[in-house]
């Protein structure tokens, strides 16, 4: 049998876009294909966690024995991972959470009458913020797609979030991250770091999940 190093474990994993209503008939989204986070909920699981998803709008089948919550916007995604957080032991968020939402949605579709169109947008809550910084958070993962600077911008959130760990992936490499089956990631932690080579999200899976777990089990008996 293939070994369960998180057995026992519940790990929280969120994953894909978020989707913020302009009117009854749009929205503004991003391009996440929610892959990346797909994939470790898979590995997760595998490895013997009991593992909740919380996804936004993705066309991805769940992976067997995974616990899935479907979302649209930030503040219910926010919302269905405070339900799950005081129960879960890591909290790894791979979702492509929309910055800004409207500040008000309109009630009816908007027309096309002025040449220039102006709308305000309201910013959204940081979740994985959120949840590092409660009294006692579950081991917190983020991730940081980047086009520059990726090492500096990657520890600032690691320091401002107050993270245990983030993944940071360069978004100009080609081939790689948003939307694609592969990517490469730098991972950081407070004491150090390590590099996991440009491979299929399946396979980067399973190498992010074994650094968490010894991270995870450093922190637990220190
Ligand atoms: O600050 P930035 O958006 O680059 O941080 C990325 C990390 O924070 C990712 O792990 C993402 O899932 C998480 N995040 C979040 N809620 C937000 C924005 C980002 O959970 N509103």
């Amino acid at each position: 049998a293939p070994a369960q190093p998180l057995q026992g474990k519940h790990v929280l994993i969120t994953a894909g876009p978020t989707r913020e209503s302009l009117d009854p008939v749009r929205f503004i989204s991003n391009h996440s294909s929610g892959k990346m986070g797909f994939a470790i909920a898979q590995q997760a699981r595998a490895m013997g966690a009991q593992v909740s998803l919380v996804a936004g709008p993705v066309a991805l089948a769940t992976p067997p024995g995974v616990n899935r919550i479907n979302v649209e916007t930030a503040e219910q995604m926010l919302e269905a991972v405070m339900s799950i957080t005081p129960e879960c032991d890591i909290f790894i968020a791979t979702a492509a959470v929309a910055d800004y939402r409207a500040a008000d949605v309109a009630e009816n579709k908007i027309k096309k009458n002025a040449d220039e169109l102006t709308l305000t947008f309201t910013k959204n809550p940081d979740i994985l913020k959120a949840v590092a910084n409660l009294p006692s958070p579950p081991f917190c993962v983020g991730f940081a797609a980047e086009s520059q600077n990726v090492e500096a911008y990657a520890k600032r959130k690691l320091t401002e979030k107050k993270l245990d760990m983030i993944a940071a992936n360069d978004i100009t490499l080609a081939g790689l991250g948003f939307n694609s089956d592969a990517n490469a990631l730098q991972l950081f932690w407070p004491e150090g770091s390590r590099n996991l080579s440009p491979q299929p999200k399946t396979d980067l899976a399973i190498e992010l999940l074994n650094v968490v777990i010894e991270r995870y089990q450093h922190k637990t008996t220190h």
